[in-house]
Protein backbone atom coordinates (compact mmCIF):
# COMPACT_ATOMS: atom_id res chain seq x y z
CA UNK A 1 0.00 0.00 0.00
CA UNK A 2 1.31 3.68 -0.94
CA UNK A 3 1.94 6.17 1.55
CA UNK A 4 -0.54 8.40 2.35
CA UNK A 5 -0.31 12.03 2.78
CA UNK A 6 -2.58 15.04 3.74
CA UNK A 7 -2.40 17.79 2.32
CA UNK A 8 -3.89 21.10 4.13
CA UNK A 9 -4.75 24.56 2.79
CA UNK A 10 -5.34 23.48 -0.49
CA UNK A 11 -6.71 24.79 -3.38
CA UNK A 12 -8.07 23.06 -6.47
CA UNK A 13 -5.14 24.53 -8.55
CA UNK A 14 -2.82 22.19 -5.99
CA UNK A 15 -4.72 19.39 -6.83
CA UNK A 16 -4.56 19.52 -10.55
CA UNK A 17 -0.27 19.62 -10.06
CA UNK A 18 0.26 17.31 -7.70
CA UNK A 19 -2.06 15.15 -9.09
CA UNK A 20 -0.76 14.97 -12.47
CA UNK A 21 2.71 14.60 -10.45
CA UNK A 22 1.93 11.63 -8.41
CA UNK A 23 0.76 9.68 -11.49
CA UNK A 24 4.38 8.04 -11.35
CA UNK A 25 4.34 7.55 -7.46
CA UNK A 26 0.63 6.72 -6.86
CA UNK A 27 0.73 8.09 -3.09
CA UNK A 28 -2.62 8.65 -1.42
CA UNK A 29 -3.01 12.08 -1.41
CA UNK A 30 -5.69 13.76 0.60
CA UNK A 31 -6.95 17.31 -0.35
CA UNK A 32 -8.21 19.47 2.91
CA UNK A 33 -9.27 23.27 2.41
CA UNK A 34 -8.60 23.93 6.10
CA UNK A 35 -5.09 25.57 7.70
CA UNK A 36 -3.24 23.00 9.49
CA UNK A 37 -3.36 24.02 13.24
CA UNK A 38 -4.41 23.14 16.33
CA UNK A 39 -7.84 22.61 15.61
CA UNK A 40 -7.66 20.24 13.20
CA UNK A 41 -4.72 18.38 14.01
CA UNK A 42 -6.45 15.46 16.09
CA UNK A 43 -8.64 14.70 12.85
CA UNK A 44 -5.44 13.38 11.13
CA UNK A 45 -6.25 9.50 10.81
CA UNK A 46 -3.04 7.23 12.38
CA UNK A 47 -1.46 5.81 9.61
CA UNK A 48 -1.29 8.61 7.81
CA UNK A 49 2.81 8.97 6.40
CA UNK A 50 2.72 12.63 6.04
CA UNK A 51 1.14 16.12 6.17
CA UNK A 52 1.70 18.64 2.59
CA UNK A 53 1.69 22.11 4.32
CA UNK A 54 1.82 25.49 2.99
CA UNK A 55 2.98 29.14 3.90
CA UNK A 56 0.00 30.07 5.77
CA UNK A 57 -0.51 26.08 7.98
CA UNK A 58 0.48 26.59 11.91
CA UNK A 59 3.33 24.22 13.45
CA UNK A 60 3.72 25.23 16.23
CA UNK A 61 5.29 22.63 18.71
CA UNK A 62 1.71 21.69 20.47
CA UNK A 63 0.81 20.49 17.01
CA UNK A 64 3.95 18.56 15.80
CA UNK A 65 3.61 17.13 19.30
CA UNK A 66 0.29 16.01 18.12
CA UNK A 67 1.35 14.84 14.94
CA UNK A 68 4.58 12.73 16.26
CA UNK A 69 1.78 11.12 18.81
CA UNK A 70 -0.08 10.08 15.81
CA UNK A 71 2.88 8.59 14.38
CA UNK A 72 3.55 10.92 11.04
CA UNK A 73 6.67 10.90 10.03
CA UNK A 74 7.11 13.65 7.53
CA UNK A 75 5.92 16.98 7.16
CA UNK A 76 6.37 18.01 3.52
CA UNK A 77 6.22 22.41 3.34
CA UNK A 78 5.43 22.89 -0.81
CA UNK A 79 7.04 26.40 -0.27
CA UNK A 80 10.16 27.79 0.24
CA UNK A 81 10.16 29.39 3.67
CA UNK A 82 9.51 27.75 7.08
CA UNK A 83 8.83 30.78 9.53
CA UNK A 84 5.67 29.15 10.35
CA UNK A 85 6.94 25.67 11.71
CA UNK A 86 8.80 24.62 14.85
CA UNK A 87 12.03 23.10 13.81
CA UNK A 88 13.26 22.11 17.12
CA UNK A 89 9.93 20.61 18.25
CA UNK A 90 10.33 18.54 15.03
CA UNK A 91 13.67 17.52 15.78
CA UNK A 92 13.06 17.05 19.48
CA UNK A 93 9.70 14.62 17.96
CA UNK A 94 11.81 12.92 15.73
CA UNK A 95 9.51 14.40 12.66
CA UNK A 96 11.40 15.05 9.35
CA UNK A 97 10.99 18.13 7.65
CA UNK A 98 11.61 19.36 4.22
CA UNK A 99 10.80 21.99 1.92
CA UNK A 100 11.18 22.78 -1.85
CA UNK A 101 14.11 25.20 -1.67
CA UNK A 102 13.75 26.62 -4.99
CA UNK A 103 11.30 26.76 -7.65
CA UNK A 104 11.31 29.11 -10.13
CA UNK A 105 13.07 32.00 -8.19
CA UNK A 106 12.54 33.75 -11.32
CA UNK A 107 8.98 33.69 -10.82
CA UNK A 108 9.43 35.40 -7.54
CA UNK A 109 11.86 38.03 -8.82
CA UNK A 110 9.74 38.73 -12.17
CA UNK A 111 6.52 39.33 -10.12
CA UNK A 112 8.24 41.48 -7.63
CA UNK A 113 9.59 43.77 -10.69
CA UNK A 114 5.72 44.00 -12.12
CA UNK A 115 4.86 45.42 -8.92
CA UNK A 116 7.37 47.80 -9.11
CA UNK A 117 6.37 48.59 -12.82
CA UNK A 118 3.14 49.03 -12.25
CA UNK A 119 3.82 51.14 -9.02
CA UNK A 120 6.29 53.72 -11.28
CA UNK A 121 4.19 53.67 -14.70
CA UNK A 122 0.78 53.73 -12.76
CA UNK A 123 -0.71 50.89 -15.43
CA UNK A 124 -2.95 49.85 -12.15
CA UNK A 125 -4.41 53.50 -12.94
CA UNK A 126 -4.48 53.06 -16.70
CA UNK A 127 -6.07 50.04 -17.41
CA UNK A 128 -9.33 51.94 -15.42
CA UNK A 129 -8.93 54.49 -16.97
CA UNK A 130 -9.44 53.71 -20.56
CA UNK A 131 -12.05 51.50 -19.51
CA UNK A 132 -13.89 54.56 -18.72
CA UNK A 133 -12.47 55.83 -22.22
CA UNK A 134 -10.54 58.44 -19.90
CA UNK A 135 -7.66 58.83 -22.27
CA UNK A 136 -6.34 61.83 -20.15
CA UNK A 137 -2.45 61.38 -18.62
CA UNK A 138 -3.25 63.74 -15.77
CA UNK A 139 -2.17 61.81 -12.83
CA UNK A 140 -0.10 58.77 -14.67
CA UNK A 141 3.36 60.37 -14.42
CA UNK A 142 5.63 58.13 -13.83
CA UNK A 143 9.60 57.60 -13.22
CA UNK A 144 12.22 55.65 -15.37
CA UNK A 145 14.33 53.15 -13.69
CA UNK A 146 17.15 53.10 -16.28
CA UNK A 147 19.93 55.11 -13.87
CA UNK A 148 17.87 54.51 -10.31
CA UNK A 149 19.77 52.92 -7.40
CA UNK A 150 17.45 49.49 -6.93
CA UNK A 151 18.56 47.89 -2.94
CA UNK A 152 18.15 44.51 -2.76
CA UNK A 153 17.94 42.89 0.97
CA UNK A 154 19.08 39.21 0.76
CA UNK A 155 20.77 37.59 -2.10
CA UNK A 156 19.73 34.32 -2.02
CA UNK A 157 18.28 32.62 -5.46
CA UNK A 158 14.95 35.11 -5.52
CA UNK A 159 17.17 38.30 -4.91
CA UNK A 160 20.13 37.02 -7.30
CA UNK A 161 17.30 37.15 -10.15
CA UNK A 162 16.41 39.75 -8.83
CA UNK A 163 19.56 41.24 -9.31
CA UNK A 164 19.90 40.59 -12.72
CA UNK A 165 16.40 41.82 -14.03
CA UNK A 166 17.29 45.33 -12.43
CA UNK A 167 20.88 45.30 -13.87
CA UNK A 168 18.94 44.88 -17.28
CA UNK A 169 16.76 48.02 -16.64
CA UNK A 170 20.26 49.94 -16.13
CA UNK A 171 19.89 50.02 -12.53
CA UNK A 172 22.98 50.76 -10.40
CA UNK A 173 22.39 47.62 -7.77
CA UNK A 174 23.30 47.51 -4.55
CA UNK A 175 22.79 45.21 -1.52
CA UNK A 176 23.40 43.35 1.86
CA UNK A 177 23.24 40.14 2.61
CA UNK A 178 25.53 38.57 5.79
CA UNK A 179 26.71 36.09 2.56
CA UNK A 180 27.76 38.18 -0.07
CA UNK A 181 27.72 36.46 -3.48
CA UNK A 182 30.65 36.79 -5.40
CA UNK A 183 29.98 35.31 -8.68
CA UNK A 184 27.02 38.24 -7.83
CA UNK A 185 29.99 40.87 -6.88
CA UNK A 186 31.93 39.99 -10.55
CA UNK A 187 28.41 40.43 -12.20
CA UNK A 188 28.22 43.95 -10.82
CA UNK A 189 26.69 43.89 -7.45
CA UNK A 190 27.88 46.12 -4.94
CA UNK A 191 27.42 44.69 -1.47
CA UNK A 192 27.17 47.05 1.77
CA UNK A 193 25.99 47.34 5.16
CA UNK A 194 21.97 47.25 5.35
CA UNK A 195 21.54 51.10 6.94
CA UNK A 196 23.80 51.97 3.37
CA UNK A 197 21.54 50.28 1.22
CA UNK A 198 18.76 51.69 3.01
CA UNK A 199 20.01 55.38 2.73
CA UNK A 200 21.18 54.98 -1.24
CA UNK A 201 18.45 52.47 -2.47
CA UNK A 202 15.54 54.29 -4.67
CA UNK A 203 14.01 51.22 -4.94
CA UNK A 204 14.65 48.47 -1.88
CA UNK A 205 13.15 44.66 -2.33
CA UNK A 206 13.08 42.51 0.58
CA UNK A 207 14.38 38.90 -0.54
CA UNK A 208 15.13 37.69 2.97
CA UNK A 209 13.73 34.91 4.69
CA UNK A 210 11.95 36.06 7.98
CA UNK A 211 13.63 34.87 11.10
CA UNK A 212 13.26 36.12 14.95
CA UNK A 213 15.91 38.37 14.77
CA UNK A 214 14.79 40.20 11.35
CA UNK A 215 11.26 40.55 12.45
CA UNK A 216 9.94 44.37 11.82
CA UNK A 217 13.20 44.73 9.47
CA UNK A 218 11.67 47.77 7.85
CA UNK A 219 10.14 50.17 10.65
CA UNK A 220 10.23 53.23 12.08
CA UNK A 221 13.91 54.17 12.63
CA UNK A 222 15.12 52.12 9.66
CA UNK A 223 12.24 54.04 7.35
CA UNK A 224 14.12 57.12 8.90
CA UNK A 225 17.39 55.98 6.61
CA UNK A 226 15.72 55.72 3.73
CA UNK A 227 15.84 58.62 0.86
CA UNK A 228 12.19 60.72 0.88
CA UNK A 229 10.01 59.32 -1.80
CA UNK A 230 11.73 55.37 -2.10
CA UNK A 231 9.61 52.56 -3.34
CA UNK A 232 9.45 49.85 -1.31
CA UNK A 233 8.59 46.52 -2.49
CA UNK A 234 7.95 42.77 -0.60
CA UNK A 235 7.33 39.51 -1.96
CA UNK A 236 9.77 38.19 0.94
CA UNK A 237 7.02 37.48 3.97
CA UNK A 238 4.62 39.72 5.67
CA UNK A 239 6.43 40.16 8.91
CA UNK A 240 9.60 42.34 7.41
CA UNK A 241 7.54 45.20 7.85
CA UNK A 242 6.12 46.92 10.81
CA UNK A 243 2.55 47.66 9.12
CA UNK A 244 1.59 50.39 11.38
CA UNK A 245 5.08 52.15 10.90
CA UNK A 246 5.04 51.80 6.94
CA UNK A 247 1.44 53.35 7.02
CA UNK A 248 2.69 56.48 8.79
CA UNK A 249 6.07 56.72 6.23
CA UNK A 250 3.66 56.54 3.23
CA UNK A 251 1.23 59.34 5.08
CA UNK A 252 4.42 61.39 5.26
CA UNK A 253 5.82 60.36 1.91
CA UNK A 254 8.85 59.34 3.10
CA UNK A 255 7.65 56.42 1.36
CA UNK A 256 6.37 56.94 -2.01
CA UNK A 257 5.33 53.33 -3.24
CA UNK A 258 4.89 50.42 -1.50
CA UNK A 259 4.46 46.85 -3.45
CA UNK A 260 3.92 44.08 -1.30
CA UNK A 261 2.79 40.11 -2.07
CA UNK A 262 2.77 39.66 1.54
CA UNK A 263 0.77 41.02 4.72
CA UNK A 264 1.82 40.36 8.48
CA UNK A 265 -1.57 38.76 9.21
CA UNK A 266 -2.46 37.40 5.81
CA UNK A 267 -3.20 34.61 6.83
CA UNK A 268 -6.84 35.56 7.50
CA UNK A 269 -7.36 36.88 4.42
CA UNK A 270 -5.03 35.72 1.53
CA UNK A 271 -5.91 32.55 -0.80
CA UNK A 272 -9.89 33.59 0.07
CA UNK A 273 -12.77 35.20 -1.54
CA UNK A 274 -14.01 37.79 0.58
CA UNK A 275 -15.36 40.09 -1.43
CA UNK A 276 -18.85 39.88 0.35
CA UNK A 277 -17.69 40.08 3.64
CA UNK A 278 -16.60 42.65 5.76
CA UNK A 279 -12.95 42.42 6.58
CA UNK A 280 -11.97 43.45 9.86
CA UNK A 281 -8.50 44.09 9.49
CA UNK A 282 -8.12 48.22 9.41
CA UNK A 283 -4.31 47.93 8.17
CA UNK A 284 -5.07 46.06 5.09
CA UNK A 285 -8.12 48.23 4.59
CA UNK A 286 -5.66 51.39 5.04
CA UNK A 287 -2.90 50.13 3.00
CA UNK A 288 -5.51 49.20 0.09
CA UNK A 289 -6.87 52.57 -0.06
CA UNK A 290 -3.52 54.29 -0.84
CA UNK A 291 -3.38 55.23 -4.44
CA UNK A 292 0.42 54.31 -4.41
CA UNK A 293 0.25 51.30 -2.84
CA UNK A 294 -0.15 47.46 -4.57
CA UNK A 295 -1.52 44.48 -3.02
CA UNK A 296 -1.47 41.30 -4.39
CA UNK A 297 -2.26 38.11 -2.59
CA UNK A 298 0.89 36.00 -2.02
CA UNK A 299 0.89 34.85 -5.53
CA UNK A 300 4.95 35.84 -6.56
CA UNK A 301 5.28 32.05 -6.93
CA UNK A 302 1.67 31.26 -8.74
CA UNK A 303 3.43 30.75 -12.00
CA UNK A 304 2.72 27.08 -14.15
CA UNK A 305 6.84 26.69 -13.89
CA UNK A 306 6.70 26.99 -10.36
CA UNK A 307 3.77 24.92 -9.23
CA UNK A 308 4.88 21.94 -11.77
CA UNK A 309 8.53 22.27 -9.70
CA UNK A 310 7.34 22.40 -6.01
CA UNK A 311 4.74 19.42 -7.00
CA UNK A 312 7.47 17.21 -8.43
CA UNK A 313 10.16 18.20 -5.41
CA UNK A 314 7.69 17.47 -3.19
CA UNK A 315 6.58 13.94 -4.17
CA UNK A 316 10.15 13.42 -4.94
CA UNK A 317 11.08 14.42 -1.30
CA UNK A 318 8.22 12.09 0.09
CA UNK A 319 9.67 9.21 -2.04
CA UNK A 320 12.72 9.48 -0.97
CA UNK A 321 11.92 9.85 2.92
CA UNK A 322 9.04 6.74 2.11
CA UNK A 323 12.30 4.41 1.10
CA UNK A 324 14.62 5.49 4.33
CA UNK A 325 16.86 7.71 2.46
CA UNK A 326 17.95 11.08 2.19
CA UNK A 327 16.48 13.59 -0.15
CA UNK A 328 19.23 16.77 -0.55
CA UNK A 329 20.57 18.64 1.75
CA UNK A 330 18.79 22.17 1.01
CA UNK A 331 15.63 20.08 0.88
CA UNK A 332 16.07 18.95 4.44
CA UNK A 333 14.87 21.17 7.22
CA UNK A 334 15.14 18.83 10.11
P1 LIG B 1 17.41 31.79 -0.15
O1 LIG B 1 17.56 30.96 1.06
O2 LIG B 1 17.99 31.31 -1.47
O3 LIG B 1 18.05 33.24 0.12
C1 LIG B 1 17.82 34.00 1.25
C2 LIG B 1 19.01 34.95 1.40
O4 LIG B 1 18.70 35.87 2.44
C3 LIG B 1 20.31 34.23 1.80
O5 LIG B 1 21.36 34.63 0.93
C4 LIG B 1 20.56 34.71 3.23
O6 LIG B 1 21.94 34.81 3.54
C5 LIG B 1 19.89 36.06 3.21
N1 LIG B 1 19.51 36.60 4.51
C6 LIG B 1 19.14 35.93 5.63
N2 LIG B 1 18.84 36.81 6.62
C7 LIG B 1 19.04 38.05 6.09
C8 LIG B 1 18.89 39.36 6.60
N3 LIG B 1 18.48 39.60 7.85
N4 LIG B 1 19.18 40.39 5.79
C9 LIG B 1 19.58 40.19 4.50
N5 LIG B 1 19.73 38.98 3.97
C10 LIG B 1 19.45 37.91 4.76
O7 LIG B 1 15.87 32.09 -0.30
P2 LIG B 1 15.04 32.47 -1.59
O8 LIG B 1 14.62 31.24 -2.32
O9 LIG B 1 15.74 33.52 -2.34
O10 LIG B 1 13.69 33.07 -0.94
C11 LIG B 1 13.71 34.25 -0.16
C12 LIG B 1 12.38 34.39 0.53
O11 LIG B 1 11.36 34.66 -0.42
C13 LIG B 1 11.88 33.13 1.27
O12 LIG B 1 12.44 33.01 2.54
C14 LIG B 1 10.39 33.37 1.34
O13 LIG B 1 10.10 34.04 2.54
C15 LIG B 1 10.12 34.30 0.15
N6 LIG B 1 9.29 33.67 -0.88
C16 LIG B 1 8.12 34.27 -1.25
C17 LIG B 1 7.32 33.73 -2.23
C18 LIG B 1 6.05 34.38 -2.68
O14 LIG B 1 5.25 33.75 -3.40
N7 LIG B 1 5.77 35.62 -2.33
C19 LIG B 1 7.67 32.44 -2.85
C20 LIG B 1 8.97 31.92 -2.44
C21 LIG B 1 9.71 32.51 -1.47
Amino acid sequence: MKEKIVFFSAKPYDKVFFDKANAPYGFELEYLETHLGPHIVQAIQPGTFGVCAFVNDKLPAPVIDVLAGKGIKLIAMRCAGFNNVDLEAAKRSGVRVCRVPAYSPEAVAEHAVAMLLTLNRKTHKAYNRVREQNFSLNGLLGFNLFGKTAGVIGTGKIGQAFCRIMKGFGCRVIAYDPYPDAALEKAGVQYMSFEEVMRQSDIISLHCPLTPENKHLICRETLDLVKHGCTIINTSRGGLLHTADIIQALKTGKVGYLGIDVYEQEEKIFFKDLSAQIIEDDAIQRLMSFPNVLVTGHQAFFTEEALTQIAETTLDSIRIFAAGEEPPKDRILV
